[in-house]
């Protein structure tokens, strides 16, 4: 399929607004200057209210309440609040109704209590108290609340949740929020995972679109269980598919994930009648592990996922953790539910084009001003914070340079680098233009760090100085310099330091364990078993680096892995980097750079020129890491940054060998993905 290309703005406009409303097209066409993007929403929220159906609450039956504003009709169930049908186009349900009534559309929370009965319980949120909190003409929001008490202590979460969801004339979908609570003296809780979920339904919805370049038919959840589980339940080989295509592809989840900040707009289209579901995240603030942290969209199902919470790409460092007695509060969205539909016979992928229209409005309307809940912040109670950012790096240029699209955030205060750990509050981040300029737009009030970091250059950058924001601040930063870590200047350098491992070699997927959307695709490294071709590449001897005359592009795996030996073990494998020093400089010691974009259950263990006599080795990072990007198909979880100060006497002249070895090794998904690696000279008195 292709988008058509003589796609007019006139249809694009035709489809942002809602759909089904002829007597809106009409008055569309009048009104509207069709040039322009963001009309949608202008027309439809004032001039155009009036043209289209009050928005409609039915609670005549005790265990449903209803919803329907001409465009579309959502049934919730009621207390618990579970979303039981979307009606849209002429489908009376979006959702599968041959799943139960708690699961088609749904809130869940795992937790686990640190000393207690639970681990990893699974718990649907189901409220209790059911509230209508707005009944408008033009809005309708419901809460479905539930609170906790010691009664309940082991079997339920220890959180007060109040999911909320609003729907408003003449818009094509319904947000939905919720606000997650715990009170002062409440037990100790650690929270892997929070989300919402929707499940759509399986005989219509067989497309799926999670980004530009990642979009294709998907197979049905039968195939899977048909299908042969391949290292892990979630990856699976489709041995008899419904669509007889799809055979001997591999089925993964996890091949679907996105960074959070790329992670704005991802669904599904039906082909008959053409329809789109699409979950719209217009924010990140209420995300957690900062901007680059990776997590789930849409998979089979059909599913899509709004993930709050998530130990994905990250681990056991990246839950929330609360102490006995401790107290806290956080909005989680509004996130979307966007519906759009074109007619039949015209090309259902315009929907796609469509939904992405329409979540750079919703990301335009940020922070929305309709919810009706005070702990949702509006506009004017948020501050703004901007600056620039510089760095001093002198090895590489006497002058300083521009923090060119760096990475400028707002969180918790913490250590340099924390806010890849941290969960509980918000983060408020945003990229830097070409001369390290930012503005961090919409803060909630309250105190934080400040904190950065620069492709291009290793490290973090975290200013001491708390930043305090107050409703309506415009708080304007001295210029900013980072100092990346640096103790000479550069003998090598191997990669680029931008915390993952996309600029190694990515290996080709076996043929008969592809995921055909990333053959010929950017992202080669999110196909099946990559880790396994290392020993394919390396049958006999682990990987030999040589400075000046090797390629990391070709010469560098992306992944340190376990070895696999005849399919019944696994070992460690030592990776080796030869180079040449002329002299050995004696004024001071020399400094090996060590990042790493990723480790899984490792630990890594560095000796310069000896590899069998360095018991304990000269360096080791210690056993790091359960982000787990090897078999998630991530090209990075975690940053870990290791500036190794490397005694002159280890170093000689000649011929030079640092042995890296990765010493975990009971499972093929134990390793590590480098960022970089640079060995520097001893300092230079004139720095
Ligand atoms: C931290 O921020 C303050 C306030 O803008 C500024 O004066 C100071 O130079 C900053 N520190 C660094 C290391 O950039
Ligand atoms: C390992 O297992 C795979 C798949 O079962 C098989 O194709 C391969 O021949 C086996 N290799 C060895 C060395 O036994
Ligand atoms: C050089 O490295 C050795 C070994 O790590 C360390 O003991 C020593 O303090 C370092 N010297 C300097 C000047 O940093």
């Amino acid at each position: 399929m292709e988008i058509r290309a003589n796609w007019s703005r006139q249809w694009g406009s035709l489809v942002g607004c809602s759909l089904g409303a002829v007597i809106l097209l009409l008055f569309f066409f009048l009104l509207a200057d069709r040039s322009e993007k963001t009309l949608v929403r202008r027309v439809l929220w004032n001039d155009g209210q009036d043209s289209h159906p009050d928005v409609k609450l039915y609670t005549d039956n005790p265990q449903q309440v209803v919803v329907d504003n001409g465009l579309l009709q959502v049934n919730f169930s009621r207390p618990d609040g579970h979303v039981l049908g979307i009606k849209y186009n002429g489908i009376d349900n979006l959702l599968e109704e041959r799943n139960s009534r708690e699961d088609r559309g749904y809130w869940d929370v795992v937790w686990n209590e640190p000393e207690g009965r639970g681990t990893g319980i699974f718990e649907r949120v189901a409220a209790t108290e059911f509230r209508i909190i707005t009944e408008r003409e033009d809005q309708v929001e419901l809460s479905f609340g539930t609170t906790w008490d010691v009664s309940l202590r082991g079997r339920k979460v220890p959180l007060i949740i109040d999911k909320r969801y609003i729907l408003q004339r003449g818009i094509s979908g319904f947000y939905s929020y919720g606000i997650f609570e715990r009170l002062e003296g409440w037990p100790a809780v650690e929270i892997p995972q929070i989300r919402a979920v929707y499940k759509l339904q399986k005989d219509k919805f067989h497309f799926m679109a999670v980004s530009e370049d990642k979009q294709r038919i998907m197979p049905m959840p039968e195939d899977r269980l048909k299908g042969q589980a391949l290292a892990y339940p979630e990856a699976v080989l489709l041995t008899d598919p419904t669509d007889s295509e799809l055979r001997g592809e591999v089925d993964d989840k996890y091949q679907y994930s996105l960074e959070d900040k790329d992670n704005k707009v991802h669904g599904w289209i039906s082909a008959d009648p053409p329809v789109g579901f699409w979950m719209i995240t217009p924010s990140n603030e209420f995300r957690t592990a900062g901007p680059i942290k990776q997590d789930l969209t849409s998979h089979v199902g059909p599913i899509t996922l709004a993930m709050f919470l998530s130990t994905h790409y990250g681990g056991k460092e990246t839950e929330m953790k609360f102490e006995d007695g401790e107290a806290w509060k956080k909005v989680f969205g509004p996130v979307f539910v966007y519906l759009n539909s074109v007619d039949n016979g015209e090309n259902p992928l315009e929907l796609w084009a469509n939904a992405k229209e329409q979540m750079l409005i919703e990301v335009e309307s940020w922070p929305y001003d309709f919810t009706q809940s005070e702990d949702f912040l509006s506009a004017d109670q948020r501050g703004t914070v901007s600056g620039q950012l510089l760095v001093r790096e002198p090895y590489v240029n006497e002058r300083l340079m521009w923090g060119q699209s760096a990475y400028v955030g707002l969180a918790a205060p913490g250590e340099k680098g924390s806010w890849q750990r941290e969960s509980k509050g918000y983060q408020f981040w945003s990229e830097a233009d070409e001369q390290g300029y930012f503005i961090i737009k919409n803060v909630r009030p309250g105190d934080y760090n400040l904190y950065a970091w620069v492709p291009g250059f290793i490290g973090d950058y975290k200013n001491d100085t708390q930043i305090t924001i107050t409703p309506g601040c415009e708080i304007k930063l001295d210029v900013l310099v980072y100092e990346p870590p640096r103790h000479g200047p550069t003998v090598w350098e191997i990669g680029i330091p931008d915390r993952t491992a996309g600029e190694f070699y990515v290996p080709d997927p076996y043929p008969t364990l592809m995921n055909r959307l990333y053959n010929n695709h950017l992202e080669k490294f999110r196909q099946y078993g990559l880790w396994e071709r290392y020993a394919d590449l390396y049958p006999d001897q682990d990987l030999i680096y040589t400075i000046n005359n090797g390629d990391y592009h070709t010469d560098w795996f992306f992944a340190h892995v376990t070895r696999n030996v005849n399919n019944r073990t696994y070992e460690a494998t030592t990776w080796q980097i030869v180079f040449g020093l002329d002299n050995v400089n004696d004024n001071g010691n020399y400094t090996l750079q060590l990042a790493l974009a990723s480790a899984q259950d490792a630990e890594l263990q560095v000796r310069f020129n000896e590899l069998g006599g360095a018991n304990p080795p000269h360096f080791s990072t210690g056993p790091i890491g359960g982000d787990n990007a090897i078999a998630r198909h991530g090209i990075h979880g975690l940053y870990w940054l290791y500036s190794i100060d490397v005694g002159n006497s280890l170093l000689q002249i000649g011929k030079n060998t640092i042995y890296l070895t990765q010493s975990r090794s009971i499972s093929p998904f134990q390793g590590v993905m480098y960022d970089y690696l640079r060995l520097e000279g001893p300092p230079q008195d004139q720095y």
